[in-house]
């Protein structure tokens, strides 16, 4: 007895110096719950309508049976790979299949709509579901599992979830970039603390309803995305400098928030994902990655096409996607994100548990 106690005491010390995290460090992990955008979209925009699609051919040629499922990939996507990397499951079905059975709700489900950003009017620009939408579709999740298997083991579930949030590219890309409203508005800075503010506040809602262990991914390295080096990179279709440093920019703000976010809300860890890094080098670097292709995609001629322009009628698709870090000219090819998931999680896992 005397030596439980001494453990349990010992422990406690141990994790108020931590910063009072005394979630249980060896637990495993009971569920994947995916938002943001088409990186975590598992085919949810497929019952949506928008024009952000890709539940057609050649999206998932290389899928199981060569079946499109509205994942933004030749294949497997990131929400996949990490589902896979953490004990759960192969395959992370989209909460908003219609068969989606009982059993798969309990190891979690995407909620990310391609096209959706932190800004709502980035998610109306693409007429796809906001984060305040898939938090709601969050919240009735939540109330089946609780009809499911009751209330407590849901609850104890959803603790033992990992929570992955993928969101910002289409704010600076799809928003921002694209269309006056907002370059009217605020200048990159205060768009990028904008931004922060918004993911904060969604961060905090998540937590509210029961996230413990939360994966914030930054922008990549955007101005390097094929279809941005093609629209504005020039000639060479070289990188396009402003928008990756705006991606900098918003992600040393993130980073920072997140921190502040952690020290604030008890028994919770919230992991910021470097997105930006990772995939500079691998665009740089593509033989130490196995790969041989990273400015231009794999579908058609790989500069331009994605969504409805990346259809069955392309015939300059790429003979082989495992060579190439982009399927279409925005997402990442299954091989690409097998590289990338391999490459953060370890990283990830140490500041989760
Ligand atoms: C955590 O480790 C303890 C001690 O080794 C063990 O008793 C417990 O079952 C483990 N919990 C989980 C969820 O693995
Ligand atoms: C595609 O490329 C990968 C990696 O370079 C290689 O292992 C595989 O055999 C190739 N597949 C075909 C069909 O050429």
């Amino acid at each position: 007895m005397k030596v439980i106690l001494f453990f349990l005491y010992a422990s406690l010390y141990l994790n108020c110096i931590e910063g009072a995290v005394t979630l249980p460090q060896n637990a495993s992990v009971q569920a994947v719950i995916a938002f943001g955008d088409s990186l975590m979209d598992q085919g949810n925009n497929n019952h949506i309508k928008t024009i952000f699609k890709a539940n057609f051919h050649p999206y998932g040629m290389d899928f199981t049976n060569g079946n499109p499922t509205g994942r933004f990939s030749n294949g497997k996507t990131l929400a996949d790979f990490f589902a896979k990397g953490f004990g759960v499951k192969e395959y992370l079905p989209a909460y908003l299949d219609p068969l989606i059975q009982h059993k798969d709700l309990l190891t979690g489900v995407s909620f990310a709509s391609g096209g959706a950003g932190y800004d709502p009017l980035t998610s109306k620009l693409s007429n796809v579901m906001s984060l305040s939408s898939q938090l709601e579709m969050f919240k009735q999740y939540i109330q089946k599992l609780k009809g499911n298997i009751g209330q407590e083991a849901a609850m104890n579930r959803i603790t033992n979830s990992v929570f992955l949030v993928s969101a910002g590219t289409n704010d600076f890309l799809v928003n921002y970039f694209t269309f006056p409203m907002r370059r009217l508005q605020y200048d990159v800075p205060a768009y990028g603390n904008k931004l922060v503010k918004l993911a904060s506040n969604f961060l905090q809602e998540i937590h509210k309803l029961g996230a413990r262990r939360i994966v914030v991914f930054s922008t990549s390295a955007i101005g390097c995305i094929p279809i941005e080096r093609t629209l504005a990179g020039g000639a060479q279709r070289i990188c396009v400098d402003k928008y990756n440093k705006a991606a900098q920019f918003f992600n040393s703000m993130l980073k920072l928030e997140l921190q502040v976010l952690a020290s604030n809300l008890p028994q919770t860890r919230i992991a910021f994902s470097d997105f930006y890094k990772p995939l500079m080098n691998i665009i740089e670097n593509p033989q130490q990655y196995g790969l041989e292709v990273t400015n231009r995609g794999c579908c058609g001629t790989g500069e331009l096409e994605t969504s409805y322009l990346c259809n069955k009628r392309m015939t300059r698709t790429c003979h082989n996607d495992s060579n190439f870090f982009f399927w279409d000219s925005l997402h990442p090819t299954e091989k690409g994100c097998d590289i990338f998931v391999n490459l953060v999680l370890p990283d990830m896992m140490k500041k989760l548990f």
